[in-house]
């Protein structure tokens, strides 16, 4: 019995050490340690033994026992912790490796120059509204006093949408001074930036769809000096403090005086170049004091009071912001020189 309990001994624990897998340990210690396992067999034979060889055995089977449950535990535990280092070595992150770049993309110029040019505005007590880039002739021309007949009119000038010119995409942001002094009473103080749209050939400085921020105010007392005031602190605050402007006469039949502001020219300050055309400055803005007739035709007494509007060319302020030297840059969309603001 000795022999067999020896056997089972060096048998069990061979097998055990070589187990792979929490499951065959299991049945092993089933097999040798079990109700019906091998150990149990050889105990159940105990009754055939000799009194003197009864304990001795006895203690060797207890002994057998104790190291096959040992060896279990054992392999049982070097199992768990190599299916854990598997486990961490399968996914071990390698912060080593180049990462995958993600292009984030960014404001364009326009948009970058439209926010600053709100923002002075909004610091000036301007609020900011939006009108329609679809737009009644009546409004973008009519109630701006340019009556039927006005060349602005002309169909080579203006996208009609209607057969009886009635309808139209605007040809200026103008309008929307009349839809706020409709729904609002003076004091006003207004900036409303927009598409407008004009049938002009696409070159250095033009294009059939461009930007404008109008501006309107409207209150007692206010004046040309108000205009010139308002307009030359907006210059110096979106280009520096040094920026040059100049005030020239000029005619729009909705604001009267009138006048058209330059800003010195980026390119060549004011020496005269290929971008100013040799003039040393680039046309920024039309402007001047609201006409009577479009006061009167928003029910606002003129005896009482008086405003000045303006609209600026957005894409020259971006050009002359940026030093962009021609204005299809700006619409082409090019990566190249997007990714440059
Ligand atoms: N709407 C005019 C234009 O498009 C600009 C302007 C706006 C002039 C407001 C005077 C007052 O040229």
């Amino acid at each position: 019995m000795r022999k067999q309990l020896e056997e089972i001994q060096k048998s069990a624990l061979e097998t055990i050490r070589s187990a792979n897998l929490a499951a065959d340990l299991e049945s092993l210690r089933v097999k040798y340690l079990g109700k019906k396992g091998a150990l149990t067999a050889v105990l159940k034979q105990m009754g055939k033994l000799s009194a003197e060889e009864r304990p001795v055995i006895g203690q060797l089977a207890n002994a057998v026992r104790e190291e096959l449950t040992e060896a279990i535990a054992r392999q049982s535990k070097l199992l768990e912790q190599a299916a854990m280092e598997a486990k961490l070595a399968a996914e071990v992150v390698d912060v080593t490796i180049p990462g995958t770049p993600v292009t984030v993309g960014h404001r364009h110029p326009m948009s970058l120059v439209l926010e600053e040019a709100e923002d002075i505005f909004i610091g000036m007590g301007f609020q900011i509204v939006e009108g329609p880039e679809v737009e009644l002739a009546d409004y973008n021309f009519t109630r701006l006093n340019t009556p039927e007949g006005h060349p602005a009119r002309d169909w080579q000038d203006t996208f009609y949408l209607t057969e009886d010119g009635s309808v139209l995409l605007r040809t200026q942001t103008s309008p929307v001074q009349v839809h706020v002094m409709e729904q609002q009473k003076p004091p006003i103080r207004i900036v409303s930036p927009g598409r407008v749209y004009r049938k002009d050939e696409v070159d250095a400085t033009h294009s059939p769809m461009f930007h404008q921020i109008e501006g309107l105010v409207v209150d007692k007392g206010i004046t040309m000096a108000d205009l010139k005031g308002t307009l030359e602190v907006f210059v110096q605050r979106l280009y520096g403090a040094g920026t040059k402007i100049r005030f020239r006469p000029h005619h729009f039949p909705f604001t009267e005086p009138s006048c058209e502001v330059d800003v010195q020219c980026f390119e060549c300050q004011g020496a005269g170049c290929r971008v100013c055309k040799g003039e040393g400055w680039i046309e920024l803005l039309g402007a001047g004091m609201v006409h009577p007739k479009v006061l009167e035709g928003c029910g606002i007494d003129t005896d009482l009071y008086s405003g000045f509007a303006f609209g600026i060319g957005v894409e020259r302020m971006t050009m002359r912001r940026f030093s962009i030297s021609d204005l299809r840059l700006i619409f082409e969309n090019d990566m190249r020189f997007l990714s440059q603001f």
